[in-house]
């Protein structure tokens, strides 16, 4: 087995998981500190040989499934054939309600038009939408020609096939449009984060894939390109390929991570979130949005708001006032379900990223208590956990208590940073689990949220280790307006 190189992120982690320890020493006595520095030595022996805290423990355990990337000439990451053929096909939808979505690709070599045939029958594509297309460069990487075409004024419940490039090139594609919004309209998500490029990312993919999910709630990190030295744009391209076969065929609700920011003033890249903005657009001014950062869709019965960690939330800021705005549009009485989307999750008992969602809990944990938010998704930490119903609203700083109480207004919340990137998985959490922590482990996987009716959801988290599915979360919850606690069934 190749030996792999010492990644800066282990660095932190040990120093982040060490924190507590760090205190511990300055407190005791000389005696203790001889006494301790054994222990202390040979936790982190232990920690390195184990590679827990480096996050990449699957890498020394399992062969099958490193956390290394897809080598770019694997079939999974395949060009299509035909010259300048659209590639990286990916759709999301693309107004408030669900009657349009937006279908975005890439011709690597050249422009072409941007245009989109459609229509109900396949083979049959009686009508056409034209789009825009965008170009950028990122230190040494030019990029393809991105093309974004909205396509709307589509009816509910509806296949539609379409086709985008021409002759030999032409390839082509279909997607379900959803059930009109209806407070019983039934529909299953999926919820997948930090996916990256590997072979666990793959596995995550088939999966999902195989689980029925009809739109994915995308919780932020894609590519990972930025994990390579200079910055390498090609593995943006490589991902969007990867990941076309799910997203040419329904929507991804897409959502930004820290791994999205790519701001590198090193490499002259002075802006943020360059290469995301460029590739995937969102319906950001149905929802009234100033910024494609943050925004909010209608699916059958659920009310989607996607909020961004890494753009200004405190009060004052534009994303605060939107979000103050947007929660009072939201209609209980024909979206029963309210979700939260963000990439740090605000309760997480993982050492990895530990307190990083702090500073928005603090700004929006009331609101989501006050608003009935059923559930908030997040990810970021590289692993799964699902929270009580809890809320820690009381704390003041100087006065309340500064532990989270069981509050059944308050939302469930789940982490799924677990889709499988080079990173590996974070594997060590706070001993013992805090009271707020319903369920938690580190492993690959993906969510499914099947909304039922007006007050059930099954919801259910797939494990897949090894590439084996494994059903290992599961929870039946009933809507925060109806005031029931929730059931769970699982772990099995
Ligand atoms: C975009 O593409 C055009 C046409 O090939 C090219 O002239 C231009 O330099 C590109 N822009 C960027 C920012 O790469
Ligand atoms: C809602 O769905 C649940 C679970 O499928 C079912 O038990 C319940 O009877 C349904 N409620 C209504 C009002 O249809
Ligand atoms: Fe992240």
């Amino acid at each position: 087995m190749p030996v792999r190189p010492f990644h800066t992120s282990s660095v932190q982690y040990i120093f982040q998981g060490n924190g507590v320890l760090a205190t511990w020493w300055r407190r005791c006595s000389s005696e203790m500190r001889i006494r301790g520095s054994l222990v202390l030595l040979m936790h982190v022996l232990l920690c390195l040989v184990s590679g827990a805290y480096s996050g990449r423990t699957s890498s020394y355990v399992r062969n099958e499934f490193p956390s290394d990337d897809i080598p770019l000439e694997h079939e999974s990451l395949a060009v299509p054939n035909g010259h300048n053929a659209p590639q990286q096909v990916h759709i999301t939808q693309g107004d408030y309600d669900g009657k349009a979505v937006i279908i975005s690709w890439v011709t690597a070599l050249e422009p072409t038009r941007s245009e989109v045939f459609y229509g109900e029958q396949e083979k049959h594509y009686d009508r056409k939408a034209k789009g825009r297309m965008t170009n950028y460069t990122f230190y040494d990487y030019r990029s393809g020609y991105i093309h974004h075409c909205l396509v709307d004024s589509l009816e509910y419940n509806t296949k539609y096939y379409y086709k985008i490039g021409t002759g030999d090139s032409a390839r082509e594609f279909w997607f379900q449009t959803p059930p009109a919004i209806d407070p019983d309209a039934p529909y299953t998500f999926g919820i997948i984060g930090d996916l990256g490029q590997t072979f666990n990312s793959l596995s995550t993919l088939q999966h999902y894939v195989k689980s029925g999910g009809q739109s994915v709630l995308y919780v932020g990190d894609l590519s990972y390109a930025d994990k390579y030295e200079d910055n390498d744009g090609g593995r943006w391209d490589s991902w969007g390929r990867l990941v076309e076969r799910s997203t040419a065929y329904q929507p991804w609700i897409w959502n930004s991570g820290n791994h999205e920011i790519e701001y590198m003033p090193d490499l002259g890249e002075t802006s943020t979130f360059k290469p995301y903005l460029h590739r995937y657009a969102t319906p950001y001014l149905a929802s009234k949005s100033n910024s494609p950062m943050w925004y909010a869709v209608r699916r059958a019965s659920a009310h989607i708001i996607v909020l961004s960690s890494y753009s200004p939330f405190v009060k004052f800021t534009p994303q605060y006032k939107w979000l103050k705005k947007e929660l009072k549009r939201v209609d209980r009485e024909e979206t029963p379900w309210l979700i939260v989307l963000m990439h740090v999750p605000m309760y997480s008992s993982n050492d990895a990223h530990y307190m990083e969602g702090e500073s928005m809990r603090v700004a929006f944990e009331e609101w989501f208590i006050k608003y009935d938010v059923d559930l908030v998704f997040a990810g970021h930490v590289h692993a799964y956990e699902r929270s009580h119903r809890v809320s820690n609203v009381d704390y003041k700083v100087t006065s309340g208590s500064r532990y989270p109480v069981p509050d059944e207004s308050a939302p469930v919340y789940i982490t799924v940073g677990d889709g499988g990137n080079t990173e590996g998985l974070a594997s060590r959490f706070n001993d013992p689990q805090p009271d707020y922590s319903a369920f938690r482990k580190a492993s690959y996987g993906h969510s499914t949220l099947q909304l039922k009716n007006r007050t059930h959801a099954v919801y259910q988290w797939h494990r897949n280790d090894d590439g084996k599915h494994v059903l290992a979360d599961k929870v039946v919850f009933h809507n925060q307006l109806e005031e029931r606690p929730c059931v769970a069934t699982g772990p099995h």
